[in-house]
């Protein structure tokens, strides 16, 4: 917390001290603009009978229940007996956090633990069961031979929202399967600074393309939620609201920018997200600031005016807002286990690493104490209340609710197979990987190579399936995995042996033949290790360049350079990079993201079928793509390619990559 407040400029405690002299207060000039900023959105007519269920159920319900209901605590910290005691309503697995600890974890064990924790919910809450939410952000990433997807970065470059509905549809079926019930998805961040560690989240710098993209997504999770039809996950749009726009891209950052903006920019994706009626938020870590008033609001966590007075009063929401991992914790005042004033701004359940317990504990006595109004438990409890009975997790007569009478029938074979790989997912995922891919350089005529070809592979990236998912899949990092932790789909080696016969492809990481005469193309296939959050952030005077983090990536297109064969650079990554000195080196470069598991969607587009038409490049980048070393901002015009570019492959003309220059002594200060 204090890091954050030092990162305030001064001018911000000295205009807040003027504009309290002043006798107004910052929140009040905000709440006045209000009108100005953030459109209105006609809240859904309320639904008597629905409203009736919650009413009955809300009063049925103790202090310790409701507050219990407030409660997320992570797998890892609480058995069911425990949940039943505390009443506790909501459980998270975090980034690699798998039942019994156990990474391949089947999706029997998955399910079983859900049953023992909603039967445990149900004897604690009659008619009221749990609901249990995971980071599944690219297909479900914790989960022992899921299809994983592009991360969004990859789909925002096939701007095909019918697709990514899909992907939604089928991604809640792998996380049904498992018998869990919420998705922590989508982020709807528009990044404005590719130093973001989090910028592969993102489906572009473009705020209508968030919002279109944002919205298709969430129509694929929550498909058949509300109808009862067994099908659908409730989706989460995250975080709200601000987080692609922090100064520097620091992740949890302060974003700086006039409340109009933070609407038009940031917000555009919420109302996209509440089109479609999702039904739960997640506040963000990161603070806001008006740029041009200096008045703030500090932490998402703590802002009233956010929380409650745009999203749910000013935009119409009615589902719940669920805190992000501890982030109570960072509202000035406040600790891990105690923050009314989260609550009181409009936090409505708490997402917990560790401190259940003594958050409870502390919640009860402010209740009890007053500093938390009675009728703020009750307004989050049947927020909360509401959704479960949307999506038959609760049932107001105190039965059984629908979907837990399904979670403890005998699963059907098909139900259980859409946890896992099958042909339809990877179909899927294919498709998705060939949309995604944007052509950056490419010598007329190359691309695609013949069926007949020899290939030599290269690069550390070929037969790395840690690098081809990058973070959130299986682990948080990504970073601590191995290929056997992927019985799923195929890396970019294994894909181009499937597509050209094993005998045509020879794999040397290192490029350290002597030369490649016998072959007729090498492939290069290069990338970034597996990162996530804040630990992905570019820090401090680093640039862009990938070259300086992955010196060997740069070698080994030396090498290759010299052999004289063309060479196709396939890049991994999760932003914009910097990569005119492999461009160079280059006679065709790809950005090809992070893909996902489908390998076999690279070796589509690289290599002409034996049979029918070769695909064209379709993917257009939704970020710029850098020219120089420092070009972080998505707004900088002097990009290689500007949003929107790319090639298709059949063009006359040849391209040049732009040419190589050095980091500026002293490196990056932008
Ligand atoms: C991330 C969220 C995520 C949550 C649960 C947080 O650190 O910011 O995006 O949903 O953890 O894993
Ligand atoms: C968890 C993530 C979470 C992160 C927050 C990790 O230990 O696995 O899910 O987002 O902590 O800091």
């Amino acid at each position: 917390m204090i890091r954050t407040m030092n990162k305030l400029p001064r001018r911000c405690f000295v205009a807040l001290g003027c504009a309290l002299l002043a006798g107004v207060s910052a929140a009040q000039n905000l709440t006045q603009n209000l009108g100005d900023a953030w459109p209105a959105r006609a809240a859904a007519a309320p639904d008597p009978a629905l409203e009736a269920q919650v009413e009955r159920l809300l009063a049925g319900l103790t202090l310790k229940q409701k507050i219990g209901q407030m409660t997320q605590a992570e797998i890892q910290t609480l058995t069911p007996a425990e949940l039943r005691e505390y009443a506790i309503g909501s459980v998270l697995n975090g980034g690699g956090s798998w039942p019994g600890k156990t990474r391949t974890a089947a999706v029997t064990d998955w399910r079983a633990l859900s049953q023992a924790y909603q039967r445990a919910a149900l004897a604690a809450t009659p008619g009221v069961g749990l609901i249990w939410g995971i980071d599944a952000v690219h297909g479900n990433g914790n989960i022992h031979g899921a299809t994983l997807f592009p991360h969004h970065t990859g789909l925002g470059a096939t701007g095909d929202e019918a697709l990514v509905r899909d992907i939604g549809r089928a991604t809640a079926a792998a996380v049904r399967a498992a018998g869990i019930q919420w998705v922590f998805a989508p982020t709807l961040a528009v990044v404005q600074d590719v130093h973001w560690g989090r910028t592969y989240e993102s489906y572009g710098a473009d705020p209508q393309l968030v919002r279109r993209m944002g919205r298709a997504e969430i129509e694929g999770l929550q498909d058949g939620l509300m109808q009862g039809q067994g099908r659908g996950v409730v989706a989460t749009a995250k975080h709200f609201v601000g987080d692609g726009g922090t100064t520097h891209g620091v992740d949890q950052g302060l974003t700086r920018t006039p409340f109009a903006t933070l609407a038009s920019v940031h917000g555009a994706g919420y109302y996209g997200a509440l089109d479609a009626h999702v039904q739960t938020v997640m506040a963000s870590f990161n603070s806001w600031q008006d740029s041009t008033t200096v008045d703030g609001e500090g932490k998402m966590h703590g802002s009233a005016l956010m929380l409650t007075e745009v999203l749910k009063k000013r935009l119409g929401f009615d589902g719940f807002v669920i805190s992000d991992w501890d982030g109570i914790g960072q509202v000035p005042g406040c600790a891990n286990d105690d923050c009314p004033q989260a609550i009181n701004a409009g936090v409505d359940m708490i997402m917990l690493s560790t401190d259940w317990r003594r958050f409870i504990a502390n919640t009860l006595r402010e209740v009890e104490e007053g500093r938390i109004p009675m009728a703020r438990v009750d307004d989050a409890v049947r927020r909360i209340l509401r959704v479960k009975l949307r999506a038959g997790l609760a049932a107001a007569d105190g039965d059984m609710p629908p979907e837990l009478k399904r979670l403890f029938s005998p699963v059907p074979a098909a139900e259980l197979q859409d946890a896992q790989a099958n042909p339809q997912t990877e179909a899927l995922a294919r498709r998705a990987v060939r949309e995604s891919l944007v052509l950056l350089k490419h010598q007329p005529g190359l691309l695609p190579l013949a069926p007949s070809s020899r290939v030599l592979v290269i690069g550390s990236a070929a037969d790395n399936m840690s690098r081809q998912v990058g973070g959130w899949s299986k682990t948080w990092m990504g970073n601590d995995t191995t290929n056997a932790d992927f019985p799923q789909g195929q890396t970019a080696l294994a894909a181009l042996r499937a597509a050209l016969g094993a005998d045509h492809v020879v794999f040397d990481a290192d490029a350290q033949r002597a030369d490649a005469k016998d072959f007729d193309a090498v492939i290069a296939v290069l990338g970034e290790k597996g990162y996530a959050e804040g630990a992905g952030d570019i820090k401090g005077t680093q640039s862009l360049r990938h070259s300086v983090r992955y010196p060997e990536d740069l070698a080994v297109l030396e090498r290759a350079k010299a052999w004289g064969k063309p060479v196709v650079t396939l890049l991994f990554s999760g932003r914009p990079l910097y990569v005119n000195d492999l461009a160079a080196r280059s006679d065709a470069f790809i950005a090809a993201w992070l893909p996902g598991t489908e390998g076999l969607g690279l070796a589509d587009m690289l290599v002409r079928p034996a049979k029918g038409e070769a695909y064209r490049f379709t993917g257009r980048l939704s970020f710029p793509w850098p020219a120089a070393p420092c070009q972080f901002a998505t707004d900088d015009k002097n990009a290689w390619w500007p949003v929107g570019g790319g090639l298709s492959g059949d063009e006359a003309q040849g391209t040049t990559s732009p040419t190589d220059v050095p980091d500026p002594v002293g490196g990056c200060v932008n």
